[in-house]
């Protein structure tokens, strides 16, 4: 650690004298911090990781062999992501990482941001209607990525290993090659049919095949690159050359939206809960202030909840009404606080929250057009990702989700890199009112403007009690994430379920839009008693693929357990 730091320190100190280039903007954006975390003294009987797959699984394990912490570890399962994970693990799309380090709260915001030249009216043509699929595939979709960047503050401020290190695994993996799996197989097979004439995707992943070792050569150069250089090589290096060709003529990205990209540290949004203090993501993601809404309007529905049975037909119902007021809520106010002043204080406010639970009908579901935003004042107005949750013998914990939207995002490999670009332009509200490709519409809170970024559902959360990590958690599902994250810790606190469990039950979801749907999952199939009883509710039934792939760590005394999505190929260990 000691090393790493002298060199972090040396190499700031030369770029001060002007003896190397480092572009000062970069180091304006990355603080060098005196030392990392100190030595603390283990309080786990174990390190552990709930992950995506077995090859991060490897790595995470590798890293803490090494001597690394939860941010290590981290750091590596997501690169390590990029390459063996590629629907969804990234370098070319962006996320949220919620970390206790030290028995303090952080959270860091890398995002993707609207390129310079995005206009609020970009997806739409010229009577004003959404051009479809315009924000979802191709060039044009591509956010201005904040992966690395975010990898990169997190590591250099709480990483005790060289940064090389941490790239080894994700180079190991691009370089020597994985084994495909059939999951992964299916899932390019389902998004090449989306990207088929508009992007080069099949020069790059066409070869894939289930059972067979995949390699990345181009990919390996650039995490190589990456490791040698750090993360300004992407940034302001032959990678982001590389990209800003691959775009020119193409999409809007270039070399100056890559060089002013940064990754944010900001306030989590905090609340006590249930004898829990709850740390989640703030805006640009919508999930943590939706979370918090979630839970202490059930809280707040106690009487109306009790004897309510787990996922019974009036449970569904008083659910539906909670999310239907906290998606009205998200439509309406939140956005990027860089741009715009998201009132998460009030929209989080026990008095707020009770009078929006007293507005809850318990007999039957209030009528959508009736369920406005709440706060009273006039404020201007497909699908993967992937999780997962570390936590290390030091009782220091990482909660991260990141993403490139849609399946192998935009479909836009940046030629000569491997990197897979993301379509998280389609989290912006395109049009006010106007869904996007998770239903959920914004106003102008979530319009698009040059260097914004796009509302999120993102929410990796660490729940402490009395200053300890109790429970580190998160999942994609875009607006389907914080109302997972929300049944799961239901079933762990409220219903006393075994994480395994909380994890596996039946999940549902409903949004306000389309009115009165609620969604289900094929993984829990529909008992045909209870879809009619939820029917005569006044509810529409609507299937969906996907609820979710929550990656999760509770800590039992001194003893970490970790669950991974029985609907996912995700992993979990116990690393001592
Ligand atoms: O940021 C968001 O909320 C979405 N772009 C996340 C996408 C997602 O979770 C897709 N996963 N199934």
């Amino acid at each position: 650690m000691a090393a790493n730091n002298k060199a972090k320190l040396s190499i700031a100190g030369l770029a001060f004298a002007g003896l190397v280039s480092i572009s000062a903007a970069f180091l304006e954006a990355t603080p060098v911090y005196a030392k990392g975390p100190a030595k603390q003294p283990a309080v786990l009987s174990a390190s552990a990781i709930a992950v995506a797959d077995k090859y991060s699984a490897d790595a995470a394990e590798q890293i803490f062999k090494e001597g690394g912490n939860a941010v290590d570890a981290a750091v590596a399962i997501a690169f390590t992501l990029a390459v063996t994970y590629p629907e969804a693990g990234n370098i070319g799309g962006g996320g949220f990482m919620t970390l206790y380090v030290n028995g303090k709260p952080y959270f860091i915001d890398y995002r993707e941001r609207a390129p310079l030249a995005a206009t609020r009216t970009m997806y739409l043509d010229e009577q004003g209607n959404v051009i479809k699929g315009k924000s979802l595939f191709g060039y044009y979709a591509v956010g201005v990525p904040g992966t690395v960047a975010g990898m990169w503050e997190a590591q250099r401020r709480f990483g005790r290993l060289q940064w090389k290190q941490v790239l080894a695994p994700a180079i190991h993996y691009a370089r020597d090659g994985f084994v495909v799996d059939e999951q992964l197989e299916q899932r390019r097979d389902n998004a090449a049919k989306d990207f088929e004439g508009k992007t080069n995707f099949d020069t790059y992943f066409g070869a894939m095949k289930a059972g067979e070792t995949f390699k990345q050569p181009d990919l390996a150069a650039v995490l190589t690159r990456i490791a040698n250089h750090g993360a300004k090589e992407f940034y302001d290096g032959k990678t982001a050359d590389l990209i800003a060709a691959s775009m020119q003529g193409h999409g809007l990205i270039t070399k100056r939206d890559l060089h002013d990209y940064r990754a944010v540290w900001r306030q989590p949004v905090e609340a006590n809960w249930n004898g829990y203090r709850v740390i989640t993501a703030p805006p640009p993601s919508s999930g943590g202030v939706g979370l918090v809404q979630l839970l202490k309007m059930k809280a707040d529905l106690k009487q109306d909840f009790n004897g309510v049975k787990l996922n019974s037909p009036q449970y569904i119902h008083l659910m539906a009404e909670i999310e239907k007021r906290v998606f009205a809520d998200r439509a309406q106010y939140l956005g990027d606080p860089d741009f715009y002043k998201v009132p998460v204080a009030q929209l989080t406010d026990d008095a707020y929250l009770a009078k929006r639970a007293a507005e809850v009908n318990p007999d039957a579901p209030s009528d959508t057009k009736s369920v406005q935003p709440g706060l009273g004042t006039s404020m201007p107005e497909k699908a993967e990702t992937t999780h997962f949750s570390v936590i290390d013998k030091w009782g220091n914990a990482v909660s991260n989700t990141y993403t490139i939207n849609g399946y192998f995002g935009s479909g836009v490999v940046a030629q000569g890199t491997g990197i897979v670009l993301n379509d998280e332009m389609d989290d912006f509200a395109s049009k006010p009112g106007v869904p996007n490709m998770f239903g959920v519409v914004g106003s102008d809170a979530n319009a698009i403007e040059p260097k914004k970024r796009p509302l999120s559902s993102m929410t990796p959360t660490i729940l402490t009690k009395d200053g300890k990590v109790s429970l580190v958690i998160g999942t994609p599902g875009g607006s389907r994430i914080f109302t997972t994250i929300f049944q799961v810790v239901n079933n762990v606190y409220d219903f006393n379920m075994p994480l395994k469990d909380a994890v596996a039950a039946m999940r549902f979801h409903h949004q306000l839009l389309p009115p009165n749907a609620i969604f289900w999952e094929p993984y829990a199939p529909i008992d045909g008693d209870l879809a009619k009883q939820i029917e005569a509710k006044g509810y529409v039934l609507q299937g969906q693929n996907f609820n979710g792939d929550v990656q999760a760590i509770k800590i039992d005394g001194d003893t970490p357990n970790p669950v991974s999505d029985p609907r996912g190929r995700g992993v979990t260990r116990v690393i001592q």
